[in-house]
C-alpha cells in the first residue's frame, strides 16, 4: 500500500481566492467540510472550460459525466486499467534526445500554460525522448539532472503511463522499461481526457532516497523537486507545441495499487501531455 491518498493535500493549501473560485453550489459544500476530491472536482471541472456558457455545452455535460463516473467508480474502489492497445515491449530504448535548438526561453515562457484539450495522436519516439529528457534527463557527466533535488537525492521517479502499458523512465539509459502491461492512463486521474491523451506522466517519491533529508521535511522537499520537473514539461512542452497540464486531482492509493509501488513510494502528482486537439482554441 502507498502513503495516504490524500496527506500531500489538505485544506490549508486552498487559497481564498480558489474557494471563491469553486462557486456557490461548491461553496455550500465547503461549509459543511466537504472532501479534497470535492474542491478538486469543483474547481477543475469549472477550470477546463473557459467561457462559462460552454458549462452547458453538449461537450462539457458529457465531460462532466465522465468525470463524476470517474469519481464515483474511484470512490469505490473500482477505477480500473483498460487493456493494453498496441504492442507492449518490455524495454524501449529511446533515441538519444535532440538538446539543441526550441523556443528561445523567454518566448517558452511567454507560451507556458496549461491545456485539458488533447488529439489521441501518441507521440513519435523522438519527441517522447526529447521530452523526458527535457522533464528530467541526465545532463552532466557526473549524473547531474535537468531538475534539482535536495542533497542531490533524485528521488523523483517518472512513470510514463502510454496505451501500450505503464513504464518507468530511466534518465541513466534513456529507456522506458515496462512495469505494468496495462493502459494505467484512465487511472491516473478523475478528469476525463487523461483516458485517452497518449501520455500520462506519474510522478512518484521514493522515500528510501532521502535518508539525509530529515523526515518532516520529505514530502515538501519531494514536491518541490516533482514541481521542477512539471516546468521543465510545460516549457518543453511550449517549445514544441504540445498541450499540458499537471494534476494533483487523482486518486494517489489506485495509481500505487496499479503500479503496484512499495510503502516508500509515495505517488505526487501526475501530468498530461499530448498533441493539441484539432481546433482547440488553445
Ligand atoms: C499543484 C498543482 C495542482 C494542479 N492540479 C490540477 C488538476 O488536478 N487538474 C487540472 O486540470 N489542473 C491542475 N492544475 C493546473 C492549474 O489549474 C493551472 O496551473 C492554473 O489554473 C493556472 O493556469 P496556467 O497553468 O495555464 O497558468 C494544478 C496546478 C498545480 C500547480
Amino acid at each position: 500500500m502507498a502513503h495516504n491518498s490524500h496527506s500531500f493535500f489538505n485544506l490549508e493549501i486552498i487559497s481564498a481566492r480558489e474557494k471563491a473560485d469553486i462557486g456557490d453550489h461548491a461553496a455550500k459544500g465547503l461549509e459543511k467540510k466537504p472532501s479534497v476530491d470535492a474542491i478538486f472536482k469543483a474547481h477543475f471541472t469549472q477550470k477546463s472550460t473557459t467561457d462559462s456558457a460552454l458549462l452547458t455545452s453538449n461537450k462539457s455535460g458529457e465531460t462532466a459525466v465522465k468525470t463524476l463516473t470517474k469519481l464515483v467508480l474511484g470512490m469505490m474502489g473500482q477505477l480500473r486499467p483498460g487493456p493494453v492497445r498496441g504492442k507492449s515491449t518490455e524495454s524501449i530504448a529511446l533515441p538519444p534526445p535532440q538538446k539543441a535548438g526550441g523556443l528561445p526561453l523567454m518566448e517558452a515562457l511567454l507560451k507556458r500554460c496549461s491545456s485539458r484539450e488533447f488529439a489521441p495522436d501518441a507521440l513519435p519516439l523522438q519527441l517522447l525522448s526529447d521530452l523526458l529528457w527535457a522533464a528530467y534527463g541526465v545532463n552532466r557527466p557526473d549524473g547531474g539532472r535537468t531538475a534539482p533535488s535536495a542533497l542531490n537525492a533524485q528521488e523523483i521517479d517518472v512513470y510514463v503511463a502510454l496505451s501500450e502499458g505503464a513504464y518507468w523512465y530511466d534518465a541513466r539509459r534513456q529507456a522506458l522499461d515496462l512495469m505494468v502491461k496495462q493502459d494505467l492512463r484512465r487511472i491516473t486521474g478523475y478528469q476525463d481526457f487523461v483516458d485517452e491523451a497518449p501520455l500520462d506522466l506519474v510522478y512518484v517519491a521514493d522515500h528510501r532516497r532521502m535518508a539525509m533529508v530529515p523526515v518532516t521535511q520529505r514530502e515538501s522537499y519531494a514536491s518541490a523537486a516533482a514541481g521542477a520537473i512539471a516546468q521543465n514539461v510545460y516549457l518543453f512542452s511550449a517549445s514544441a507545441g504540445l498541450s499540458t497540464v499537471i494534476r494533483a486531482w487523482i486518486d494517489r492509493a489506485a495509481i500505487a495499487d496499479a503500479l503496484e509501488l512499495s510503502h516508500d513510494q509515495q505517488v505526487l502528482l501526475s501530468q498530461t501531455v499530448g498533441f493539441p486537439q484539432r481546433g482547440a482554441g488553445d
